[in-house]
């Protein structure tokens, strides 16, 4: 919650920043571990979403494990205190530098996405004499409905190895004899609103564990992958933890000794992030008034990369509502937070809180233009 007593002291402090309020993270947290006693589910928190070393160490202090998708999101996570027996690695592009660095640090699995990889992973166990676990990342062929960059697991994705290639994978592992296969996983995409889309990936996963019992390969492991939803418009509101973990429990049957593992993101740390920033100038267009704010995509690009909505609100001003586009400093016109939207009357000066914006917004930020990264502010530093 953005109250008063934090406006007050945002006053003083220069801008643009992220603001974490850890008292909203620690509630989120509370809420996911209650729901991961209460199914069994195994939670790995996907670091992409906010790698800050600060929001790490509470995850890990909450015993969640860490999906990692680089060798230096491993190293930050075993900084923070995650256990390498708890972190998995996916990625489509592995390098060998990050897979000997993650055989070295005996990580719990690697989610693999193509034979050229698992042979190349196999190499690199081989030359350090382990056996390594994976995991097959499998192309679910289901529709997120949701933005076509953040779709992953439709045709003709680079994500994950199709259904009908999953035989020859199988039919080559016995060759690879550093590799155990333990489990598959998924991702169907992200900011997944309508709950319906993960019932059809259960039925997708409960189809697959019949073809894979038929080929007697035992799987221990079942990655459901990310992808849940926050409320962009509501930034007061939850995660729908409590449904999506339901349906989960209801819809994936698990056969004996199988975990179910889920890799959130934006649900854990969306919420807890605003973006603050402070109006430079208003400028009048010919059918718009702009507020130029001193925070840009290079801060925060998902309204510029996906035309994500984030809820804008300004802090300091009470007065009589307009329209403002609401843009950045930076040289694009794609530099947009908002269009037309209504704010009490704006000015020079203006505290203006771009909220939700805890998953991918400070991980994404770029140098673009030279600008400074943006700082950041925890809320109990205030
Ligand atoms: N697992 C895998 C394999 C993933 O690829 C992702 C996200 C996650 C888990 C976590 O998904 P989440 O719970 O956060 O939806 N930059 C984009 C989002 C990219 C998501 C990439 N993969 C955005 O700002 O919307």
């Amino acid at each position: 919650m953005i109250t008063r007593d934090y406006i007050e002291k945002f006053g003083v402090l220069p801008t643009p920043f992220y603001f974490y309020d850890l008292d909203v993270l620690k509630s989120t947290l509370e809420v996911l571990k209650k729901e991961s006693v209460k199914t069994g589910f195994k939670i790995h928190y996907a670091l992409k979403a906010n790698p800050n070393p600060r929001i790490l160490g509470m995850i890990s202090s909450s015993g969640f494990g860490a999906d990692c998708v680089s060798w230096n999101e491993i190293e930050a996570a075993i900084r923070s205190g995650f256990n390498p027996s708890e972190i998995v690695f996916a990625g489509v592009g592995k390098s060998d530098h990050e897979i000997r660095s993650a055989v070295e640090s005996d990580i719990f699995c690697f989610n693999c996405e193509s034979i050229p990889e698992m042979e190349v992973i196999n190499h690199f166990a081989g030359l350090q004499n382990k056996r390594v676990r994976i995991a097959l990342r499998i192309n679910p062929l289901i529709e997120a409905h949701t933005h076509k960059y953040i779709t992953t697991g439709v045709a003709e994705s680079k994500f994950g190895i199709n259904t009908w290639d999953i035989d020859e994978v199988l039919n080559r592992l016995p060759d690879l004899k550093n590799l155990i296969l333990i489990g598959i996983h998924f991702h169907v995409g992200s900011q997944i609103t309508r709950l319906s889309v993960f019932k059809s990936l259960c039925t997708r996963i409960n189809e697959l564990q019949e073809w894979f019992a038929s080929r007697n390969a035992g799987l221990k492991v079942i990655n459901v992958g990310g992808g849940l939803a926050i409320d962009y418009e509501n930034p007061e509101n939850f995660p729908k933890f409590g449904e999506y973990f339901s349906l989960l429990k209801k819809f994936v049957d698990l056969r004996p000794g199988q975990e179910l593992h889920v890799e959130p993101g934006r649900s854990v740390v969306g919420q807890c992030g605003s973006l603050i920033s402070r109006v430079l100038y208003i400028k009048n267009g010919s059918n718009t008034r702009f507020a130029i704010l001193d925070a840009g995509m290079t801060d925060l690009i998902r309204p510029a990369l996906y035309q994500a909505h984030h809820k804008i609100q300004n802090l300091t001003s009470t007065g009589e509502l307009n329209r403002y586009d609401v843009v950045g400093p930076v040289c694009e016109s794609s530099d947009t937070f908002a269009r037309y939207i209504e704010l009490p009357e704006t000015k020079r000066g203006d505290l203006i809180a771009i909220r939700s914006a805890g998953a991918y917004g400070e991980a994404m930020a770029s140098r673009y233009n030279l600008r400074d990264l943006p700082r950041v502010v925890f809320s109990d530093e205030l």
